[in-house]
């Protein structure tokens, strides 16, 4: 019989001997089919290929015999995003295997270099549902980075669609194939409201097209009461020009302004993929030039779970 979701301790990324160490207590969901050893991590993608329908690409995989480098496997979401680009590259500049999942194969050709066999692009839309995404996500990806956002158009549920309804697909996939890490980038002030910035003009600017921010905040709830192991970050404004200044991070519904560049946001999402520190939180990050320069360790150990 299926028992409830439950988390009793959560294994970590090792970034120094590369693989997956579990807790001696650790357990994983009894209700959904999780191994906890990835048989498939020895493996290398041949090339970075792309392809329509279900969009799994095939994997050709290396034998590594002794040799136990083992890559480990980032599905991101809304990969063809300024943000969600910025994260495809710095995972693989750090080592990681990156199954980029985009909506359209065509774009993603011009925004990705095609020779790096650590990067596999799959067409994943999220509006289109869990199974499909699950397909698509896969076995063998340990963890999923969303970076999506709703392009503004004529559709004014678009926000609902993706940035709500999207993101659940992509979390109600991940307990469908036991992947339990999901990092969300969403944004400052989702919880205006309950901030007193109901009058703040970045929140009216933000929730006049289509509730953005409460659909975003809506889908954050959805993340927090799934199980997964989450980081939720929550940047202030984008800015697609080099960082400056340091970085500032902090509890949830604490910032109502500020900004930060998408190469920051990227790096931060990144990091907290290694970072036991950065496990079931929510925080708000935007950069100063006033700021102290503290490590990953200090500033998401700082912010409290809740
Ligand atoms: N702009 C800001 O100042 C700001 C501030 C704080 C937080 N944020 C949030 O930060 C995140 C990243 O922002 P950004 O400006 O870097 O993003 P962006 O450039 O607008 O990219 C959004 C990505 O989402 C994808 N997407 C849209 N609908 C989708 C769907 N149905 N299925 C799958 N993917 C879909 C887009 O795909 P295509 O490439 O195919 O269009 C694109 O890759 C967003 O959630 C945004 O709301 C933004």
């Amino acid at each position: 019989m299926a028992t409830p979701l439950m988390v009793r301790s959560s294994p970590f990324w090792c970034r120094h001997c590369y693989t997956y160490q579990y807790p001696l207590n650790y357990k994983p969901f009894s209700s959904i089919s999780y191994s906890p050893i990835k048989t498939k991590s020895f493996s290398l993608l041949n090339s970075a290929k792309m392809e329509g329908g279900t969009g799994i690409t095939q994997e050709v995989k290396e034998n590594l015999g002794e040799d136990l480098r083992v890559k480990k496997k980032i599905f991101v979401a809304g990969a063809t995003g300024s943000t969600g680009k910025r994260i495809v590259e710095q995972l693989l500049a750090k080592g990681f295997a990156v199954k980029a999942g985009v909506r359209d194969l065509e774009k993603a050709k011009t925004s990705f270099s095609h020779d790096n066999p650590a990067l596999q692009i799959v067409k994943a839309d999220v509006t289109e549902g869990s199974v499909k995404l699950a397909e698509v996500i896969g076995d063998d990806s340990e963890a999923v980075i969303c970076a999506t956002g709703f392009r503004p158009g004529w559709d004014l549920f678009a926000p609902w669609k993706v940035d709500n309804f999207g993101t659940v697909n992509l979390v109600d996939a991940c307990r469908k194939l036991g992947v339990n890490r999901f990092i969300l980038v969403s944004s400052i002030l989702v919880n205006g409201a309950a901030m007193g910035q109901l009058l703040n003009p970045a929140y009216i600017f933000l929730n006049v097209f289509g509730l953005t921010l409460v659909a975003k905040l809506q889908a954050e709830q959805y993340i927090r009461k799934s199980g997964i192991n989450y980081t939720i970050i929550r940047p202030g404004g984008l800015r697609n020009e080099p960082p400056t200044g340091n970085l500032v991070m902090e509890p949830e519904d604490t910032l109502y302004e500020g900004s930060i560049s998408r190469d920051k946001v990227a790096e931060v999402a990144v990091e907290a993929l290694n970072l036991p520190e950065a496990s079931y939180k929510v925080v708000e990050i935007v950069s100063r030039p006033d700021a102290p320069n503290r490590s990953y360790v200090d500033l998401f150990g700082s912010i409290k779970q809740r």
